[in-house]
């Protein structure tokens, strides 16, 4: 297997990993001069220089590092006829989870208030006036992650809803779907989470016309991609407060320009594309699975599909 995630450095942790799921695997860096093309079988890969991966002529799987192989496809020479398998270990979903209901419950309790406070020693006594079940919290995007987002920020209390490309019939979350469902899904949303994938049709979507769908003073987490979101939209939308606040994990150029006004807004939180990084092991152990089902000649759910593209 060639590897390209986490930079050189990181190989000896990820041949660690696999010596632990799938001893007998040998791994070999990216950029290694004395590699044979032609006798590698498997990919494990994040942003590959475009032209790379089609050299492997013999590959029988791509592994994406995360659950967006975006960066993957974004190669017009990547080889589409290989199975992309997206990286998606149980961690993702709980990891993702957890940050959503943490950004959701900072919106919930009005954290950035506490924060301001403190940094001038001011005892700003307030009581929250809702709890999360006078929310409703909407879910743009209801795959793998998204669904388990779902059902963990239900269990918080949150009134849950999902939208999704094909209609969903999950528990307790009520469900939307297709471009004619999306307004109606945006109107009853009062804090938003995006977790899309990167394709055409999703590119540019969280944009006036979108923003201005919603209740005024919704709140928006942004954890899908940088490229989902028009910047300049929400700054204007946060000016005449019909966002009152936005939690920002990924943007369009990462990492975030030191200049870029959304460092210093006062109702944007920033995170550094961290929001669901499950640990090399955890990948590992996946992937190990996903290899061994392959070898078994059995399918699984997070094959990326070109026809829909992703
Ligand atoms: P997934 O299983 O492929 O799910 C994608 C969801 O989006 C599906 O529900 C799909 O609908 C829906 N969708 C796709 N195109 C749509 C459209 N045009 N209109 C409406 N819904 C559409 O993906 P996942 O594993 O849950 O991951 C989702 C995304 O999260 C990734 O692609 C990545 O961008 C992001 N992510 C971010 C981080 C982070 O740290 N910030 C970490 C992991 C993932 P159907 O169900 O009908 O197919
Ligand atoms: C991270 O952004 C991922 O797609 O896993």
């Amino acid at each position: 297997m060639v590897v390209k995630s986490g930079g050189e450095a990181a190989l000896a942790e990820w041949q660690g990993c696999f010596a632990e799921f799938l001893p007998g695997l040998t791994l070999r860096w990216w950029d290694d001069p004395s590699l044979d093309p032609t006798a590698i079988d498997y990919a494990l890969v994040w942003a590959p220089e475009a032209g790379r991966l089609r050299r492997f002529v013999n590959l029988k799987a791509i592994f994406g590092a995360g659950a967006g192989v975006d960066l993957i496809t974004r190669d017009p020479d990547w080889p589409s006829h290989v199975p992309l398998v997206r990286c998606v270990p149980p961690e993702a979903g709980q990891r993702m989870a957890e940050y959503v209901i943490w950004a959701a419950l900072s919106i919930v309790r009005d954290a950035r208030r506490m924060v301001s406070a403190q940094h001038s020693g001011h005892w700003d006594e307030f009581e929250p006036a809702r709890t999360a079940r006078d929310y409703r919290l909407g879910i743009m995007g209801l795959g793998e992650i998204g669904q388990a987002v779902a059902q963990a920020v239900r269990a918080v209390g949150f009134q849950v809803q999902g939208w999704s490309r094909t209609p969903k019939n999950l528990p307790g979350i009520r469900g939307f779907a297709g471009a004619d469902e999306r307004d109606a899904f945006l109107a009853s949303t009062d804090i938003l989470v995006c977790l899309l994938p990167a394709t055409p049709e999703t590119a540019g979507m969280i944009a006036a016309p979108l923003l201005s769908c919603l209740p005024k003073g919704a709140s928006l987490i942004q954890v899908g991609r940088g490229m989902h979101h028009n910047m300049a939209d929400i700054l204007a939308a946060l000016g005449t407060g019909q966002l009152a606040g936005a939690i920002m994990d990924v943007f369009d150029q990462e990492p975030l320009p030191a200049d870029h006004p959304a460092w210093r807004h006062p109702r944007i939180t920033i995170s550094p594309h961290n929001a669901s990084t499950p640990t090399r092991r955890e990948r590992a152990r996946f992937i190990a699975g996903a290899i061994q089902a392959l070898h078994r000649g059995e399918t699984f759910s997070c094959l990326y599909d070109p026809k829909r593209g992703y």
